[in-house]
């Protein structure tokens, strides 16, 4: 499958109907899902044949583009029920069957039940900025314990030197392989500003952050234990 095929089929994903501030529900753009995937793919071969865990899933866009790219099998989890009805929605859609889901928090979770049981770790984790500082790196602790070959995990910018710190406290190689905008859909940033507003005031935010998305940095980084060649983001 060609990227933009992949990009063309990712834009037909269903995604969060009511997205849930406090968990961080905003989903992956298809075009940043199919470059981020494609390359793990095409540059990396972490994904063809690979049995696949995608942390964090949401409804599916990272998992779905996965299977696309014929993953052995790829795994979903989240602790979101209504996330994931609509993940199986899009897999139905899609007549996708090398997916699963796992509904859990990954907080919780014995990431050591799981040690090693995937090859490859995909995940656009919540950063950590609601209420739930170190989010991000609690996912990222999982999913080093569980994958055998490689992580795949999008970050902002800001973080990137905490980050590198603690791979090298974990002992895993770390690579900045992209780095993206993202943009924050526009229902996001309502529901955001309507949470700290008066109500006058987030109908008038509301009026204005219809047209207007907040843009974040972000990078893409590849932790693996074997050290790899470099590489650039296809795009
Ligand atoms: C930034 S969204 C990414 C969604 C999807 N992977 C995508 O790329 O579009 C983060 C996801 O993490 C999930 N999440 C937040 N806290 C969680 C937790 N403690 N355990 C499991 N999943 C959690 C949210 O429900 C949400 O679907």
């Amino acid at each position: 499958m060609k990227l933009k095929e992949l990009e063309s089929c990712l834009q037909q994903v269903d995604t969060f109907e009511e997205p849930k501030i406090l968990l961080e529900q905003y989903p992956t753009s298809p075009h940043i899902a199919a470059c981020m995937l494609y390359t793990i793919h095409s540059t990396f071969d972490d994904i063809e044949g690979k049995l696949v865990a995608d942390l964090g899933c949401g409804c599916g866009v990272l998992s779905i583009g996965a299977a696309m790219l014929d993953a052995g099998l790829c795994v979903g989890f989240d602790i979101d029920e209504d996330a994931l009805d609509i993940f199986r929605r899009n897999a139905e859609e899609f007549e996708i069957c090398n997916v699963d889901l796992v509904q859990c928090d990954l907080c919780c979770l014995e990431a050591e039940a799981y040690a090693k049981k995937f090859d490859t770790v995909i995940m656009n984790p919540p950063f950590g900025t609601k209420h739930n500082q170190g989010m991000d790196m609690k996912f990222l602790r999982a999913a080093l314990t569980m994958a055998q070959t490689a992580v795949y995990s999008l970050h902002k910018t800001s973080t990137r030197e905490h980050i590198q710190k603690k791979a090298k406290d974990w002992g895993v190689k770390m690579e900045v392989i992209a780095e993206l905008r993202y943009d924050l859909p526009a229902s996001y940033k309502f529901h955001k500003k309507k949470s700290v507003s008066s109500y006058a005031a987030s109908e008038h935010m509301f009026s204005i952050s219809c047209n207007c998305r907040e843009t974040l940095k972000l990078i893409l980084i590849h932790f693996s234990k074997p050290f790899i060649c470099y590489s650039h983001m296809q795009t």
